[in-house]
């Protein structure tokens, strides 16, 4: 089959996105307003950019009244956030901090999510995170305009924590002890699947 998305409506093609777009790594992302109220949600539109400058994104779509999301609000105001990366012990207390609360109430009180403090930033990490990056923003991109318009969230990487616990004997981080969850469309999450290698060509 083929689809228009000019003839699909935005929810259609949100829809058709995120149950083809499969796996995506979830960013667990921590920020904190001026007024030192710390916020914390998803968001599954996640990748790396480059390496040098340490670089990452994120997008956190407005709302559907065209509004920005708290966590895009705090980091228009503070310039920081902290991106988490989400274990399968942490899903459930993942998906709660996807609620919605009112701006000013913390999803880490309010789901009883431990913070700890972050070495270059304010917004604190998560606690029991296998890797979490502490990031200052290079750049927000907007991608339309009005209700559930995109946001590009670029963020220079100014420290990397990473749980001993999750090292291989190659002293890199081992996938299956890192226990990344991925998130796929409808209500679906995927732990990792069977590997396998392939060289890349000289
Ligand atoms: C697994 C998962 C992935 C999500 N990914 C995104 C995303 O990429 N972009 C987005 O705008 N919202 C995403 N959401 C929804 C946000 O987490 C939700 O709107 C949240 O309330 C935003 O919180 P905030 O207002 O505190 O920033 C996702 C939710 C879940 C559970």
């Amino acid at each position: 089959m083929e689809l228009d998305p000019q003839t699909l409506g935005t929810r259609d093609m949100y829809e058709w996105m995120i149950t083809t777009i499969i796996p995506r790594p979830i960013a667990w992302v921590s920020t904190i307003s001026p007024d030192g109220v710390t916020n914390l949600a998803p968001f599954s539109f996640f990748q790396g950019v480059c390496a040098r400058p340490p670089t990452l994104l994120f997008c956190p779509a407005n709302d559907r009244r065209g509004n920005p999301k708290d966590t895009l609000r705090n980091i228009r105001e503070t310039q920081e956030f902290v991106v988490n990366l989400v274990s399968s012990a942490q899903v459930e207390a993942m998906d709660a901090t996807s609620a919605a609360l009112s701006y000013g109430e913390s999803e880490f009180s309010r789901f009883g999510v431990d913070p700890v403090p972050s070495r270059r930033v304010r917004p604190p990490r998560v606690s029991g995170s296998p890797v979490a990056f502490e990031c200052e923003l290079d750049r927000i991109i907007d991608v339309g305009e009005g209700p559930v318009a995109g946001n590009i969230v670029l963020g220079r990487i100014l420290r990397f924590h990473v749980d001993d616990a999750v090292l291989g004997s190659d002293g890199k981080p081992d996938p299956e002890r890192l226990g990344l969850v991925g998130r796929l469309g409808r209500d679906e999450y995927a732990e990792l699947g069977s590997r396998f290698r392939l060289s890349r060509p000289q």
